[in-house]
């Protein structure tokens, strides 16, 4: 019996459970929103796509946080969106508020669930989850770094007709982010480093303005992920992970390569980075810090 659940019926939750449906078969997928009639028509509509499909998944919704009893994972892409010209930290004083009622609701209804945060600021929210939830940080882990490293994969592809990069956007989900250069393997491109992190930085902000919100691209992140969780895949993807003393780093979640199989997030993978890579991931998390400080009343257990 596998199920997956899902706070948050918006564009990213719904679009990440139409992804799953095409790559998995869980016996079950469950949606709450606040909006019920969103995720009962969310999940309505998903529902008959799984039997046309010739699949088992059952999938149901509703604002009812019972739904989600049972689950394996849940992935929380409840909260507020950016809107042109905002930064994804101005979510954060609208977002934590959220996170608390979502994290308290699923560890009540759904205690054996890996929480696997989206909501931005991922990586705050994500430590917050964490704080919140009062569950090992294996079973508490967020989607940002792999979305940014797909976005590095398709300017690497459309620039630079690199087919099959290995190349990591690591760091912070937001301003701070940047491509680990050091460990980066493109055959022979002469990849303009210096700005490329500025191109994969820039393209969702682009994209937001062009159409309002991006969320195909991080469904099928989320669903890779997801899927490789439950499937036991065991592959080395970036997550935003709790740092326990990885890459010198403590008591902050950033986005880092990690090991994701059933037991969550098994293991961060510390990759040789050089000096300037290193220091670029201790200046992203001294910017997620900075910010987990300003919420630190509001995400103790
Ligand atoms: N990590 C990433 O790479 C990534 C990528 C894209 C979007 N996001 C983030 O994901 C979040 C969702 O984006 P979206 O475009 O789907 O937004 P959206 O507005 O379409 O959907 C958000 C949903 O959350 C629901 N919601 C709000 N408060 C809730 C609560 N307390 N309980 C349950 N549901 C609640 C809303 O009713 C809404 O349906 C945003 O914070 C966005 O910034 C993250």
């Amino acid at each position: 019996m596998s199920k997956i659940g899902f706070v948050g019926a918006g564009k990213v939750g719904a679009s990440a459970a139409f992804s799953l449906i095409h790559m998995m078969e869980p016996d079950e997928m469950s949606i709450v929103d606040i909006v019920e009639n969103l995720a009962t028509g969310e999940a309505m509509d998903l529902n008959t796509a799984a039997a046309a499909m010739g699949k088992k998944t059952v999938i149901r919704g509703g604002k009812d946080y019972s739904l989600l009893a049972g689950s394996d994972i849940v992935v929380v892409a409840a909260g507020f969106p950016r809107k042109p010209g905002m930064t994804r930290v101005d979510l954060l004083t609208k977002n934590i508020d959220i996170t608390r009622d979502v994290v308290k609701n699923i560890v009540a209804h759904a205690p054996a669930a890996h929480i696997f945060y989206v909501a931005n600021p991922v990586d705050v929210l994500t430590y917050a989850a964490w704080k919140i939830s009062g569950k090992p940080r294996n079973e508490v882990y967020g989607m940002g770094a792999f979305h940014d490293t797909v976005r590095l994969w398709d300017v690497l592809r459309d620039n630079y007709h690199v087919k099959s990069p290995d190349a990591y956007i690591l760091g912070e989900h937001g301003e701070t982010m940047f491509p680990a250069r050091s460990v980066a393997n493109v055959g022979n491109a002469k990849v303009e480093w210096a700005t490329i992190g500025e191109t994969v930085r820039g393209r969702a902000a682009k994209i937001i303005e062009l159409k309002g919100a991006t969320y195909y691209a991080p469904a099928v992140a989320i669903a890779i992920q997801v899927k490789s969780v439950l499937n036991n895949e065991r592959r080395l993807l970036p997550t935003s992970c709790v740092l326990q003393g990885e890459y010198g780093l403590n008591d902050v979640a950033i986005g880092v390569p990690a090991i994701l199989g059933r037991n969550g997030m098994e293991r961060v993978v510390e990759l040789p980075l050089d000096k300037d890579d290193a220091a670029h991931l201790h200046k992203s998390a001294a910017a997620v810090k900075e910010k987990i400080a300003e919420v630190a009343d509001k995400i103790k257990a």
